[in-house]
């Protein structure tokens, strides 16, 4: 187990390249469980997520290779439709297996998935889903035993939430189906428009509609195809939020702007320069950023909640009072806590976090609990006077690549150590 070490206050100034999109790559390699043939992924991020989604696939059956940001799954020998608690519990996103091997097998046992503890996330919408296409499930004792004894039928589900692993779900239950499947009010994030994309490469058909409509028809089977992950936005916009908190000039390569529209004018109001070149993006910023009266996290393209805690950091030395709700988990305020023991002036009522700039942080010990709880911490540990320990990091591997030699890169003083103690 490892802390983070950083001593604040320097300036950032650079280029950086961003990884590859974590939420991206998950369902991915999900759907490379349903794929009959050799898939080829590129710009796939060295994760723990990532390794914990290999896991499963090795324990299916297929043969996964790296070589570097490449992976080459190879599933045409796929024949085990169980996944054990143990690989289930390692992340969230472990439940999009079950559309995938549903697809494959006509069957699945899978567990309750684990992953970050902003909420209750429960997967009702998934289980119903699946069962409005004619999925039966039983659970006992904590397993969920599924089978579609004469496959799958197409049919039109309306979500009451656009919920992004839902709809990822039904997208790869639903490939096969015999027949149309519609989803309405299905999620809409870039993620979605990847995975489909990366399904049609492989011979599926499915259509992402401009608003929220998802139709899949069903095909008789899908080969291997090789595809590119989209950038990661989320953590483009956590090394944004460190830049405007510590005030510099750095230009992101290899994102494409237009997957956070929504979030650039809350940089603009806070002070930062943008220049917008589609896939680079500059921030400039002087590091005395302006308060932001109102942002909501949304589903897309609304405000997204996984970077509402880098940008409440940001927040935390602007000048005047910021207001943030947070609108799609109920616990996801985990960083406030750990904000003000370094001297952040924030209080949480309900889903709303009111934030009093204040003129400086100062460096703690901190425990990161949560993966983007932690990107909240080091934003806040950027900015600080002292040096700031992080705790917890295995929260921050799940999401962010070699957060330090990124950091390092752009003048941060920043190390990885041995857990002391
Ligand atoms: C995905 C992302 C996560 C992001 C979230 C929202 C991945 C791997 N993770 O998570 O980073 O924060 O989208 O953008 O892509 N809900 C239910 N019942 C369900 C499913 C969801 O009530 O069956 C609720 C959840 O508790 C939550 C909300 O819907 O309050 C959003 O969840 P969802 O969109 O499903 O998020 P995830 O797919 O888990």
């Amino acid at each position: 187990m490892s802390e983070i070490i950083i001593k604040g206050t320097n300036r950032l100034g650079g280029t950086l390249d961003v990884q590859g999109s974590k939420n991206s790559s998950l369902p991915i390699l999900a759907a490379c469980v349903l794929v009959d043939g050799v898939s080829v992924l590129h710009n796939c991020p060295f994760l723990s997520d990532v390794d914990a989604a290999i896991a499963i696939l090795e324990h299916l059956g297929c043969s996964v290779k790296r070589e570097g940001h490449t992976l080459t799954v190879d599933s045409r020998n796929i024949s085990c439709y169980n996944i054990p608690e143990q690989l289930m519990r390692e992340m969230r996103s472990s439940i999009v297996f079950l559309g995938s091997l549903v697809s494959r097998l006509d069957r699945a046992r899978v567990f309750s998935p684990g992953g970050c503890e902003i909420g209750l996330r429960p997967i009702d919408l998934h289980l119903s889903s699946l069962r409005a296409l004619g999925l039966s499930i039983e659970q006992q004792e904590g397993a969920l035993f599924c089978e579609a004894k004469n496959g799958l039928e197409g049919t039109t589900i309306s979500l009451s939430f656009p919920s992004v692993g839902a709809t990822e779900n039904i997208i790869l239950a639903s490939v096969f189906a015999k027949g149309r499947t519609t989803v309405l009010n299905a999620a809409r994030e870039p993620e979605i428009e990847d995975l489909a994309r990366f399904l049609n490469e492989c011979g599926c058909k499915v259509y992402v509609g401009s608003h929220g409509t998802v139709v899949v028809d069903g095909v008789k089977r899908a080969h291997g195809a090789e595809h590119t992950i989209i950038p990661d936005r989320i953590v483009a916009l956590t090394y944004m939020s460190a830049v405007a908190a510590c005030g510099g000039d750095v230009q992101f390569r290899n994102v494409n702007t237009s997957h956070f529209r929504s979030v650039n004018s809350v940089f603009e109001a806070a002070g930062c320069r943008l220049e917008d070149e589609g896939k680079t993006l500059r921030l400039v910023s002087d590091g005395m950023l302006r308060a932001v009266r109102d942002i909501r996290t949304m589903p897309y393209p609304g405000f997204p909640t996984d970077a509402q805690a880098p940008v409440t950091a940001m927040l935390c030395t602007a000048k005047g009072t910021s207001v943030i709700v947070e609108n799609i988990f109920e616990n996801r305020f985990n960083h406030v806590g750990e904000l003000v023991r370094m001297g952040a002036d924030i209080k949480v009522e309900g889903r709303v976090a009111i934030v009093n700039g204040v003129s400086s942080l100062c460096a703690a010990h901190v425990l990161a609990v949560d993966l983007r709880a932690g990107s909240a911490l080091v934003v806040a540990a950027l900015k600080a006077y002292g040096e700031t320990v992080i705790s917890g990091v295995k929260h921050i591997d799940r999401g962010y690549e070699k957060i330090e030699e990124c950091l390092k890169k752009l003048g941060a003083s920043i190390e990885r150590s041995a857990e002391s103690g």
